[in-house]
């Protein structure tokens, strides 16, 4: 049983068997929402150092004794910070005691809070209790989704929709597409002016594929 939780932008809480993993962890984006109340935190996973996805991920990571897993010069940054990390770089299968995890290509930006390198921004692939889910990141449309099909067969997709600094709508109805997994939840859109998504419009171009579509609202939980 696998429970993905919305906090909100690309933020989520997943609750696993045993354990719960969060993936950029913006938690300050949600006034109701509140990490303390997470049992067995053990791994926050991110996509890359822009702060609406590093979010508070180091104060959440030392309060709840959990791993940072992120690309080598982030990780090194969130141990300078006094974090337990795993650095890692795209391509391989990284075992934990609760799933594995592959970190994919985005392409996108990332820098550190101080403007510093923070290596190449990722996509996350987490494989777990069967299911595999599939986090994009941020990042623009790009062929390699379809090797995420071939590879990986995704069942969850979360994607960016918002447009400006990511795939707006018809590239993420595209992305979607090329990615194949059954169900896809949008997400980094509506946060600030410059990211605003026709939502609706997605859910069309979404439905004309055979795709789920589950629009989570912030706190909403998709089991
Ligand atoms: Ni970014
Ligand atoms: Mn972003």
């Amino acid at each position: 049983m696998v429970d993905i939780r919305y906090i909100g932008h690309s933020a989520f809480e997943i609750k696993l068997k045993d354990n719960s993993i969060m993936i950029d962890p913006l938690v300050s984006i949600n006034q109701a929402y509140d990490y303390k109340k997470i049992e067995n935190l053990t791994d926050i996973f991110l996509t890359h150092g822009h702060g609406d996805h590093l979010g508070e991920a180091l104060e959440i990571a030392k309060d709840k004794n959990a791993t940072i897993t992120a690309i080598f010069e982030l990780a090194k940054y969130c141990e300078s910070q006094g974090c337990k990390t795993r650095d890692v770089g795209m391509g391989g299968w990284i075992n934990y005691d609760w799933g594995r995890v592959v970190f994919l290509p985005a392409f996108h930006s990332s820098s550190l809070p101080d403007g510093g390198y923070a290596g190449h921004a990722a996509s996350i692939l987490i494989d777990v209790e069967g299911v595999r889910i599939y986090h994009a990141g941020d990042t623009c449309l790009n062929s390699e989704m379809k090797l995420v099909k071939e590879l990986y067969r995704p069942n969850i997709a979360l994607l960016p929709i918002g447009g400006t600094y990511t795939m707006d709508v018809e590239h993420a109805a595209i992305a979607a597409q090329w990615i194949g997994a059954q169900t896809v939840i949008p997400m980094h859109y509506g946060t600030f002016p410059s990211i605003q998504a026709d939502i609706q419009k997605f859910a069309q171009l979404i439905q004309m594929q055979n795709t789920n579509f589950c629009i989570l609202n912030p706190n909403e939980i998709k089991q």
